[in-house]
């Protein structure tokens, strides 16, 4: 059986495509290759690289190794520092948003002290010619911190985007801002979607990321969030690490993701969980509105909703070669993309690069 649909080109805006500093994990040309057979032609890339994208030498470092190796379209998020206030203004028109970690995980971007939260939020511009939209601040905020982000949100009066939300507790201060106004977006990582904190005993080292998986309860709060439209879109969190990183003493916290969130949306679609329209809207409506991404002409997917496989580390494009949903059967698979009229994926093979840098 077959059923051919057509989707626009998906849109993942966070995504650690790991150049410069880190290729042993990813790169710009296995990060995109993966985003491609994953059905994403956008993705937006995050700023905690071992020499953080925080002043404009680092972007234009990562934007001129990108040239020429991309095979989708990638915009970068600027990171949020004392040191880098600075340049916000100078970076502003280069990239998607301004990322602020305010809780511990990879890399070393974290933020926590008032005075200097108070300064990121105060500098990020606000005030644009007219039409143009806003650039959100994103904020990496579990749990208790994430009352603090939308505070400061409030104070300072900035586009908020919240990123992997996961807890009940959560959606439910998400719920309460938007309805009191706040210009406020938020994002569910898949992984949180699909696993929960019984699925992380069965993966070890393999299931650990920022923020954890979360319980039973917290994760069908996610899916009703997404059902009453608090959520907002969904995000792969792209996190790869080698076998080797994750296997070892310390392992870094993060999972690999664009090549199956799009398969599990649709199983779920499959499922009867959700709509092939909210899925649209999750994965590119409403990320290409928040962020401002420009549109791409004739780029689509072709997805059969009726073909099933089991996902398997061997078929991925992403350099770390392992997936926390190894072994999962899904139903929906990926056939077919086309950037700007070019076949770029086949269902087998990538061609290009034809990706573009954005904006
Ligand atoms: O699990 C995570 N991995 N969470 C983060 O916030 C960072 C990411 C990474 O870069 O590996
Ligand atoms: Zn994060
Ligand atoms: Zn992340």
């Amino acid at each position: 059986m077959s059923k051919i649909i057509r989707l626009p080109g998906l849109i993942d805006p966070h995504v650690h495509l790991r150049e410069p500093g880190a290729t042993q994990k990813e790169d710009f040309e296995t990060g995109t290759k993966a985003a491609i057979a994953g059905g994403y032609t956008v993705v937006l890339d995050m700023p905690n690289n071992p020499i953080p994208t925080i002043s404009p030498q680092a972007l234009q470092e990562k934007i001129d190794l990108a040239k020429g190796r991309i095979y989708a379209d990638v915009g970068f998020h600027f990171g949020a520092s004392s040191k880098s206030i600075k340049y916000f203004t100078e970076v502003f028109s280069r990239v998607f948003g301004l990322k602020v970690y305010m809780n511990q995980t990879t890399g070393d971007l974290l933020m926590e002290d008032d005075q200097t939260l108070e300064a990121v939020f105060s500098a990020w511009p606000k005030d644009l010619p007219a039409g143009r939209q806003g650039k959100p601040i994103l904020v990496h905020a579990e749990g208790e911190t994430l009352q603090r982000a939308i505070s400061l949100a409030k104070k300072f009066g900035s586009k908020l985007h919240v990123c992997h939300v996961s807890l009940e507790k959560e959606v439910e201060l998400i719920k309460e801002a938007k309805a009191n106004g706040l210009n406020l977006s938020c994002e569910v990582s898949c992984h949180h979607l699909f696993l929960t904190d019984e699925d992380a005993k069965r993966l070890g080292s393999f299931g650990i990321m920022n923020p954890p998986l979360s319980s039973r309860e917290d994760q069908k709060a996610l899916w009703e969030g997404i059902e009453d439209g608090t959520i907002d879109m969904i995000g792969s969190d792209h996190a790869p690490h080698t076998k080797e990183e994750k296997q070892g003493g310390k392992p870094p916290y993060g999972v690999p993701g664009l090549e199956t969130t799009l398969p599990l949306l649709l199983t779920a679609v499959s499922d009867g969980k959700l709509t092939i329209e909210r899925l649209i809207e999750l994965t590119s409506t409403n990320p290409r509105k928040v962020f401002g991404i420009p549109e791409q002409e004739d780029t689509f997917v072709e997805v059969d909703m009726e073909e099933s496989y089991v996902i398997e580390n061997q078929n991925l494009q992403t350099k770390c070669s392992w997936t926390p949903f190894a072994g999962m059967q899904v139903t929906g698979k990926v056939k077919k993309v086309i950037l700007r009229g070019k076949m770029v994926y086949d269902g087998k093979n990538i061609f290009g690069p034809y990706g573009r840098i954005l904006p």
